[in-house]
């Protein structure tokens, strides 16, 4: 099978009541271990790159491990541009072979997010490829950009109809109260997201797919398991995965995920080193980090986003 757009798999996933993950990817491992689990389990896919992760790997390497993994497998498989910010790099994306591009214009004054939501579309429908835009600011890192509490805002219902109508975007990330990397709650308060938003937005948008970024769950036994190994995470706290099943049963069809794979492959990393102070051959310690990968993306499939045997 080759690449696909997320255009079928999203209207799938809101007529059948899932969502797709979407995994951020760096490396050779992080995509293998994520594609094993998906294709076990005979899951719809999207891999998605950062800026950062493709500054890091770069275009080619990261095309060509997901082409092979494309070829490996028998499940369809998108390749996600996440949190582009510029048309320039979506640009590059579209043109690079990507099936799907994010441009992330919520820092951007409305008027200003619509413009150049608009202009990646046009360029991104003329080339067969789909638009994930944002409306809204979540809190916490994003390529090294902090964005504060204060600076975050909810989405705001009563724009996503003009927002959706006048871009031409094909699905929709809003903020609800999740935001990025392991700190996203405080610990002894209530966690709470704010679902009046999400179903106010799915009701204006009836069939739309919405997006949540910022989806991790700060899984405690990855978290005592790197504190166990000379980590020092303290207070790291994520989204409750029950409430993510429930979002992934209504109108959001893509659940990004990159902090629990983090989480997880440095969990066991850790492990090794400290139980094997002696170990210096890197497949024995990224062979780990790959397999905690595959186990956490089952878990995540099966648990959470409810897309087991929807390939
Ligand atoms: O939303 C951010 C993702 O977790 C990607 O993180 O920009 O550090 O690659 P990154
Ligand atoms: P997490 O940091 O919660 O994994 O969010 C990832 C994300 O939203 C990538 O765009
Ligand atoms: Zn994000």
């Amino acid at each position: 099978m080759a690449l696909v757009t997320t255009e079928k798999m999203f209207k799938e996933a809101y007529d059948g009541g899932y969502a797709i993950g979407a995994f951020n990817v760096n490396n050779m491992e992080i995509v293998q271990g994520i594609t094993e689990a998906a294709n076990e389990l005979n899951s719809p896919l999207i891999l998605q790159v950062s800026s950062g992760a493709r500054k890091y790997a770069k275009h080619t390497y990261l095309m060509k491990l997901v082409e092979a993994a494309v070829q490996e497998t028998d499940i369809p498989i998108a390749l996600h541009l996440d949190h582009g910010d510029t048309f320039e790099l979506c640009k590059s994306c579209i043109d690079g072979g990507f099936t799907s591009v994010m441009i992330d214009g919520s820092h951007l004054d409305y008027e200003d997010n619509v413009a150049l939501t608009k202009r990646v579309v046009e360029y991104a429908h003329a080339h067969g490829v789909v638009v994930e835009a944002e409306l809204g600011r979540l809190a916490g890192i994003e390529d090294d950009i902090n964005v504060s509490a204060e600076d975050s805002s909810y989405t705001d219902p009563a724009q996503v109809e003009d927002f959706v109508t006048r871009t031409g975007c094909d699905s929709l990330a809003i903020a609800i109260g999740t935001s990025h990397g392991a700190y996203k709650f405080k610990p002894g308060k209530e966690i709470k997201l704010r679902f009046d938003i999400l179903d106010e937005v799915a009701r204006r948008l009836p069939g739309f797919p919405i997006v949540l970024h910022g989806a991790s769950s700060v899984i405690p036994e990855f978290v005592e398991m790197i504190n166990a190994n000379g980590g020092a995470l303290e207070d790291a706290l994520g989204c409750p995965e029950p409430m993510l099943r429930e979002a992934a049963r209504g109108a959001v069809c893509k659940i990004n995920i990159d902090s629990d794979l983090r989480l997880a492959m440095t969990a066991s990393i850790r492990r090794v080193f400290n139980e094997s102070p002696s170990e210096f051959d890197p497949r024995k310690y990224l062979g780990p980090g790959r397999d905690a990968i595959r186990d956490l993306v089952r878990h995540k499939i099966t648990a959470v986003l409810g897309s087991d045997g929807k390939a």
